[in-house]
């Protein structure tokens, strides 16, 4: 196991506002960063996100709004750290491809690859297809209405010199090392998916430059004044140049890239050919070498009925209008519970009251309610010790001794939030359990005191043990339950998550601040 951990989101266009899509990841990696920082130190964990402010998306989308580009991307780029920051994101770092660190940065890598024989000119005639920013080839244009294949718009007919990197000569290479590495994409149908792509197809070289006269909101291409650097070959840099630099040699080097760092680049989907293809075979050109335990993890898409959700369809929802209305940590739980990563989920308010009612109200709110009125009836608010457990009592102490290292390896062996969660979720059903089964009024009536004493105490544990690996999921309930249950006394402050009346508005009942 490597012992430093740089974990990435994608880059997000700031041609439009922040949905719940692009919220997935951040609060995915945010959870990922937060438990890793409890397993290997804070110093010894970086969290990446930021902005892809380049391109004819965002000159487009500038030029509509009467903004420069760069004023457009400084005024939409704080809607982006703003929610980041709402949210309880814990990057350590935001980058922006716009900063003068990663445009030197990409500056030099196309220098060095040019220098190598990886770049050369030639000229480009076919379909081109602004909105995916792409060229089609002939075989993908949907002929009849001359459509982009990927997002069904219309696409222009093109011709031009451009510069074009030699994907082609690093085929061979990519497949080999997908194949020595398992677990490189992730998860398993990803990497099927796109070793079936290059062996089946030969990969044609990436264009990566656009004439200036067509676009010239991008990095100068070193090599060529009339030319910016396509947005895709800028963008993937922004992994290496937020955390490194390339010294007088030509070597990058950095403390986040190297052998024993795991670099964990989360993305969706949509953008895997992207990361999988383009992006390991940029590094091994650069002379790059791919960390050990390097994993690029694809997720699904969240979809509005059939649809995924995007700002082209019109069908987006707006993260901060959820934090709002059912509290950050109702958010970030419903995401990354509901839907297994990697697969689709379909989004609807009423799934995430379903989520609220029944796993944070009734499960985890009410074990600590009643556990903290407990405390308060029989023990005037002092916490008892454990004095002797029953047999469902010692299996119960089993298992929350044995959920952090089953949950944790849930979350960063295998990138499953939601059966993490399942794992929480099931030491505290079985305090449940254990508390509608012993029937604490009895023994209080009995005046089985020590009995008493540890049933309660080991209803603490459980708080306790479930709190700790809620925390990096939901880092403001876990202060709650922190505060809550001191040392040796209770703070019983309002219940965590009072039940949604689905009858009445729901966000009438939730307590303010949430
Ligand atoms: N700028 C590029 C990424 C460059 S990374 C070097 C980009 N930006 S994007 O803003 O269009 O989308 C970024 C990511 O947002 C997607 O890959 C995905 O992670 C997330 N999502 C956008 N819509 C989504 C859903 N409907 N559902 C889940 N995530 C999706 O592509």
């Amino acid at each position: 196991m490597a012992n430093k951990f740089y974990i990435t989101t994608p880059i997000y266009y700031v041609n439009a506002s922040p949905h719940i899509g692009h919220s997935y990841t951040n609060i995915a990696a945010d959870t990922l960063a937060r438990h890793m920082r409890k397993s290997l130190g804070k110093d010894n964990v970086w969290f990446l996100t930021g902005t892809d402010e380049h391109g004819q998306k965002i000159q487009k989308a500038a030029d509509e709004s009467g903004l420069s580009p760069q004023q457009f991307v400084d005024k939409v780029v704080t809607q982006f750290k703003d929610l980041w920051q709402k949210l309880n994101i814990s990057n350590d770092d935001f980058i922006r491809t716009t900063e003068k660190r990663h445009i030197q940065t990409v500056t030099r890598a196309l220098e060095i690859a040019y220098a190598k024989g990886d770049i050369y000119q030639a000229q480009y005639e076919g379909w081109y297809c602004v909105p995916c920013e792409n060229f089609c080839t002939e075989t993908q244009v949907q002929v009849e209405d001359k459509t982009c294949p990927d997002c069904n718009r219309p696409i222009d007919k093109i011709s031009e010199t451009n510069y074009f990197f030699k994907l082609s000569n690093y085929q061979d290479w990519l497949i080999k090392h997908i194949e020595s590495n398992p677990g490189f994409i992730r998860p398993q149908i990803r990497e099927n998916e796109v070793l079936s792509f290059l062996k089946l197809n030969k990969l044609t070289d990436l264009c990566i430059s656009r004439p200036k006269e067509r676009l010239n909101w991008g990095i100068p291409l070193p090599f060529s004044p009339e030319h910016v650097t396509y947005v895709w070959f800028d963008a993937l840099i922004n992994y290496i140049s937020a955390v490194g630099s390339f010294d007088n040699s030509g070597r990058y080097v950095s403390k986040w890239w190297d052998k024993d760092t795991q670099v964990v680049h989360l993305i969706g989907k949509d953008i895997l050919r992207h990361h999988a293809v383009y992006w390991p075979i940029m590094l091994h050109a650069l002379g790059i070498e791919l960390p050990k335990e390097m994993v690029v993890f694809a997720h699904g898409w969240w979809m509005m009925g059939q649809d995924k959700m995007s700002k082209s369809r019109g069908n987006v929802v707006a993260p901060l209008d959820m934090a709002d209305k059912y509290g950050i940590d109702t958010y970030r739980y419903f995401l990354l519970r509901d839907v297994p990563f990697g697969l689709d989920g379909n989004f609807s308010e009423e799934s995430i009251i379903k989520r609220f009612n029944s796993d944070l109200a009734n499960d985890l709110g009410n074990l600590v309610y009643r556990t903290l009125t407990m405390i308060e009836k029989y023990f005037q608010g002092q916490i008892p010790g454990l004095v002797a457990l029953d047999e469902q009592g010692k299996n119960i102490l089993a298992s929350i001794k044995a959920l952090p290292k089953e949950s944790g390896d849930l979350l960063s062996l295998n990138f499953s939030f939601s059966l993490s969660l399942e794992r929480i979720w099931n030491s505290i059903a079985m305090a449940n359990k254990y508390v509608e089964e012993t029937k604490p009024w009895n023994l209080a009536k009995e005046n089985k005191i020590d009995e008493l004493k540890s049933f309660i105490r080991l209803l603490v544990e459980v708080i306790r043990a479930s709190g700790d690996e809620i925390d990096p999921f939901m880092p403001q309930t876990a202060v709650s339950i922190k505060e809550q249950f001191g040392k040796k006394e209770i703070k019983k402050g309002n219940p965590l998550f009072p039940r949604i009346d689905t009858k009445s508005k729901p966000n009438s009942r939730l307590p303010a601040g949430r």
